[in-house]
């Protein structure tokens, strides 16, 4: 499968919001998405099978850490890579930003996502009140496995 990675662009925002509850999930709403899509502390990529967007991903800089904010693939083409190909480059991103820790929030109930960060030796550091587990890692660890890839 040949998926290219681009900066989501406002055309693109366009053309993902019709279907974003349908065909990538339900969980996160379009007001939400159009924000983010606006703060300059933010950082929003697509992935691209020809033209047809199959999946995105974002970041949000904060201070000291850089935090996923989502990661979502398009439904029929969840479990071929593509969710490993977007979370490569938010990690890339990460490092050419110069931010030395990524984190991220993941529901305890959903363990295809924790598997996918497991893959990158995302550590589990605690569980919060709100029963979401927040997940970190340094990226001075990871910085072998980016060479690896
Ligand atoms: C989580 C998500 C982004 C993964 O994307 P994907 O393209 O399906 O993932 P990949 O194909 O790159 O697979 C990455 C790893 O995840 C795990 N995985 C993915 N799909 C799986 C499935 N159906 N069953 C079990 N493990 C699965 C595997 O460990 C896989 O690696 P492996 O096949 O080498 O073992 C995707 O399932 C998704 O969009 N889910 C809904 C949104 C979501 O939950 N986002 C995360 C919010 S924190």
């Amino acid at each position: 499968m040949n998926i290219n990675i681009y900066p989501m662009t406002q055309q693109d925002f366009n053309t993902i919001s019709p279907i974003l509850s349908a065909e990538f999930d339900d969980f996160w709403t379009i007001s939400a998405l159009k924000s983010e899509l606006g703060n300059p502390n933010s950082s929003y990529i697509v992935a691209k099978l020809n033209s047809e967007i199959v999946g995105f991903a974002g970041i949000w800089k904060a201070v000291d850490e850089v935090h996923i904010m989502d990661i979502v693939v398009k439904k029929n083409y969840r479990h071929q890579g593509i969710g490993k190909i977007l979370l490569e480059e938010l990690l890339r991103l990460t490092k050419e930003l110069g931010f030395h820790v990524i984190t991220l929030e993941v529901n305890a109930q959903n363990t295809i996502a924790q598997k996918l960060y497991l893959h990158y030796n995302f550590k589990e550091v605690r569980i919060s009140k709100k029963l979401l587990w927040y997940w970190a890692r340094c990226l001075n660890l990871y910085f072998t496995c980016i060479d690896k890839i």
